[in-house]
């Protein structure tokens, strides 16, 4: 496609088919969204007021800048609301969850034997002496058994951290050490493309210098004889008679629901906290409205629980509204790229939420894939995670969605726990712009000074009021949190990615203005992996950058300056790419490593990243005055 097609395809619009129109939730976003910024807290204490409270508020929000309290002085639990209120009103048979696995076996489960799961695992936790506010890492496979964990934190007041079972061991382990864990759960395997991957290992090696984790509990998944110990407790043998009651924990408003590391621009994650109640809210009403869940809908997010996606739409969001969903572990194209669209019809899914790169993975395994399954139980198409091309977005909208569906591309970050900017099914979507802020949300695109961008031009979204369900503090760092408050003047939040409007006030967004890479959706800071390169025998030193890639939006290509006494090699390199993926992950290996004599720095000795991405690229370097050389 011509560049000049793509642009004039990102102005078109798509109006949604009156029947979508008709049983949306919110009909009319204009009127809504002018009450929800004129009033929020009117706003929001009625969105409130759908889920329930031990206790109700007394003051929807106290803004202290850049410290915001929601439904100050309100009691709840999260777990009562995504579980206990379906329950009583006799939905307790409904089914929860449908997990799928590689070999299509599937596992469901109904609201009420999943209770009876999380309440098992609770009792399980406080036996061992846990308390509100302790802190569990999970290291578990996308399953049922790892949802049921986190909700059983949650039952009890502890505080859950998951980690991606992507992650190798020294990322586990430094999020492990940075929470201060008492627990760690995990299992003994995940399966990709048919292979079982060892977590259990892992998480052995990851807890070896964790001195706050007492109890290693293990999911057996096959029964294949794990043996226990003082300190690796087996799952089962656990729970086995624990009483299927367990009362939930009065929370307070404010009071931390869990910790999700993300990838900033420094070497170390930031651990990046959600409360209860604001959380709780957001999650269960962008849920309700963007998605346009109904009571009988079956909803299916592709994301991993690893990821903030699957938190808060797979997990918090989703259960709150009380649907069915699934939970699928392995590759989407595993074993044959029809794997997912197998399940759109087998489950009649009406409400499919996955990532741009899924989508061009697809395209180009070629149409014929999708073509061959009955989709039409699809109504409301979502993206998620990074910019979504017009072109995969006519595929998205052509061969999954047959031209009768809405695409809602929601803009939000692990930061906001929850949509922020995004298409409604009740408005047109315009290909290749999220759409607008959501209800409550003031956006804006500001230059470096804060000063608002004519429209049509690129600048740096930032969110000028506090929501519900924004991050409250990163872990340990409240110095960290407040920069993302301070960082442009205005006293807004910096969500430092680069985004413009137009005159209708669609947002599009362009990608990070920060050192953050985007590789097939996951974020991954050029620092972290800088640092893993580094500590490799063989290298001196090492920069970082993302370069353009057509299915995974980025891929990481590094600079490697090798200490002396060492040869650049096919060898080197492939050993080089090994340690990376041992130290962080298989996400964060770069692709391409290119030995060099020399990067460029500024004076004070700063790599400059943006001129070696502008070489790389063939781009104008810019402005070099600070060039050391
Ligand atoms: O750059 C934006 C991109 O993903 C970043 C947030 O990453 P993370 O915290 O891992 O959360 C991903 C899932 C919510 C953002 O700063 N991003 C996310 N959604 C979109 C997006 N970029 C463009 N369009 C989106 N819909």
């Amino acid at each position: 496609m011509e560049k000049s097609e793509v642009l004039l395809k990102i102005g078109e619009k798509y109006n949604p088919p009156k029947g979508i129109v008709e049983r949306a939730w919110i009909k009319d976003y204009e009127s809504l969204y002018k009450r929800s910024v004129e009033d929020p807290e009117g706003f929001w204490g009625e969105v409130a007021e759908e889920l329930y409270w031990f206790k109700k508020w007394d003051k929807v929000l106290e803004w202290n800048f850049p410290y915001a309290k929601w439904f100050v002085g309100g009691k709840t639990n999260i777990t009562y609301n995504c579980l206990d209120r379906h329950i009583k009103k006799g939905k307790g048979d409904k089914i929860a969850y449908i997990f799928i696995d590689e070999e299509n076996r599937e596992k469901r489960i109904s609201y009420k034997d999943l209770l009876s799961l999380v309440n098992r695992i609770a009792n399980a936790l406080k036996d061992l002496g846990i308390k509100k506010g302790d802190r569990i890492s999970i290291y578990m496979p996308n399953t049922i058994e790892a949802v049921a964990v986190m909700l059983a934190c949650a039952r009890i007041g502890a505080i859950h951290s998951v980690v991606f079972a992507g992650f190798s061991v020294n990322a586990l382990n430094l999020r492990i050490k940075e929470a201060g864990s008492r627990i760690l759960f995990t299992s003994t395997y995940t399966l990709r493309r048919g292979k079982k991957i060892d977590l259990l290992s892992v998480a052995k090696e990851a807890v070896k210098d964790a001195e706050s984790v007492e109890r290693v509990i293990v999911w057996d998944r096959d029964g294949e004889g794990f043996k226990e110990d003082e300190k690796f407790l087996d799952f089962y043998n656990l729970i086995e008679n624990k009483s299927e009651e367990c009362e939930p924990e009065e929370m307070d408003a404010e009071d931390p629901l869990f910790i999700l590391y993300t990838s900033g621009t420094t070497g170390k994650p930031k651990g990046v906290l959600h409360t209860t109640g604001g959380y709780m809210v957001q999650t269960y009403f962008t849920a309700k409205t963007v998605f346009d869940l109904h009571e009988d809908d079956i909803f299916w997010c592709t994301a991993d629980i690893g990821w903030i996606t699957g938190h808060s739409y797979i997990v918090y969001g989703i259960l709150a509204n009380g649907v069915t969903s699934l939970i699928v572990e392995g590759a989407p194209d595993y074993p044959d790229p029809g794997r997912w669209w197998s399940y759109i019809e087998k489950y009649k899914v009406n409400v499919f939420y996955t990532a741009p790169t899924a989508i061009r993975m697809f395209m180009r395994y070629g149409e014929e894939w999708p073509s061959k399954y009955d989709l039409s139980s699809l109504r409301i198409l979502g993206s998620v995670g990074e910019p979504i091309n017009p072109e995969a977005w006519h595929w998205y909208y052509k061969h999954i969605g047959r031209e009768r569906c809405v695409i809602v591309d929601t803009w939000w970050q692990t930061e906001t726990g929850a949509h922020m900017i995004t298409t409604l099914p009740s408005y047109p979507a315009k290909p290749g712009k999220a759409g607008k802020p959501f209800f409550g949300i003031v956006a804006e695109v500001v230059d470096r000074e804060g000063k608002k961008v004519p429209p049509n031009t690129v600048g740096i979204l930032v969110i000028k009021t506090p929501w519900p369900s924004m991050l409250r503090t990163c872990w340990g760092n409240p110095e960290r949190y407040e920069k993302y408050w301070k960082s442009i003047p205005g006293n807004v939040y910096n969500a430092d990615d680069l985004a413009s409007y137009d005159e209708e006030g669609y947002i599009m967004i362009l990608g990070r203005a920060d050192d953050v890479l985007n590789v097939a959706g996951h974020r991954i800071g050029t620092m972290e992996v800088e640092s893993a390169l580094v500590d490799h025998p063989a290298v001196a030193e090492a920069a970082v950058i993302g370069k353009p890639h057509e299915v995974k939006g980025e891929i990481i290509k590094a600079f490697v300056i090798l200490k002396k006494g060492y040869e650049p090699s096919e060898e080197l390199e492939k050993d080089i790419k090994q340690h990376v993926r041992d130290t962080l992950g298989p996400i964060a290996v770069p692709e391409e490593i290119a030995f060099v004599e020399k990067l460029p720095k500024t004076r004070s000795g700063k790599i400059m990243r943006r001129v070696l991405k502008a070489q790389e690229l063939g781009f104008e370097v810019g402005d070099i005055s600070t060039l050391e050389d």
